[in-house]
């Protein structure tokens, strides 16, 4: 078998053996797009727009657009490196952009830029405790894997997976300014029921959550 034909199977095995999440059966992976450099709207522009919406049109995100989104929040710049958009601490790039759509619940694979779906179901009402939450036809979830944080002392590491959070989010408010879309970051989770049904492991965090979609007309 050639190494790009197994990567998809090694997945599939990684995620059953590895995070601790069930492969969706009949959920396929989504292929993202390469990020377009040349679009969006000017930096001080975009920042004069920044703010959180509330208000949600159904709408679904085009792939395009979805795949920007993800570049955006946490993808490779750098692909020698391996750099992201985000500045993680000791870059060790703990934090896991899962999105809950109403097909199903996906993880972005910045590398192999593909979503690997993790959970047929739509667990949007589940990503918080208000009601816009279930209209936004993407719900991001924002999960630090703590084996991936040895190099920060333990005391530290809930201070870093948040500040690391952090970054990702404003990575997203400035797309979503950019491109039109309405955001809110979301600190109100019920984070035990959450990680249940996304069965994450002991050492996976829930930080925090983010509605993204088109502003409700
Ligand atoms: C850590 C954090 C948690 C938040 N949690 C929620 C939340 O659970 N629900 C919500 O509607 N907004 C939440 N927000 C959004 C804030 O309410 C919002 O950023 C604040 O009111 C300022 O508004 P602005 O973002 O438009 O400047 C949160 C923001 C942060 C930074």
């Amino acid at each position: 078998m050639k190494a790009k034909s197994f990567l998809p199977v090694l997945m599939s095995v990684l995620l059953l053996a590895g995070p601790g999440v069930m492969m969706a059966e009949d959920l396929k992976a989504i292929p993202l797009m390469q990020f377009q450099s040349d679009t969006g709207r000017p930096l001080m522009h975009v920042l004069k727009e920044r703010k959180s919406s509330r208000a949600f049109s159904p709408r679904k995100l085009p792939r395009r657009v979805l795949s920007n989104l993800l570049w955006a929040a946490n993808g490779i710049n750098r692909p020698a490196s391996g750099g992201r958009t985000a500045p993680s601490a000791t870059n060790q790039q703990e934090i896991d952009i899962y999105v809950a759509t109403a097909d199903g619940l996906y993880l972005f694979d910045a590398k192999r830029r593909q979503l690997w779906p993790v959970l047929k179901q739509d667990i949007r009402a589940m990503t918080g405790q208000q009601a816009y939450i279930q209209d936004a036809p993407v719900n991001l979830i924002f999960v630090a894997d703590y084996t991936r944080m040895t190099g920060t002392p333990a005391e530290d590491r809930d201070l870093y997976a948040a500040a690391d959070t952090g970054f990702i989010s404003q990575n997203i408010y400035l797309y979503c300014a950019s491109e039109g879309l309405s955001t809110v970051v979301r600190g109100g989770i019920d984070r035990a029921a959450l990680a249940n049904i996304m069965k994450l492991r002991p050492e996976q965090r829930i930080i925090l959550a983010q509605s993204v979609g088109y502003p409700k007309k």
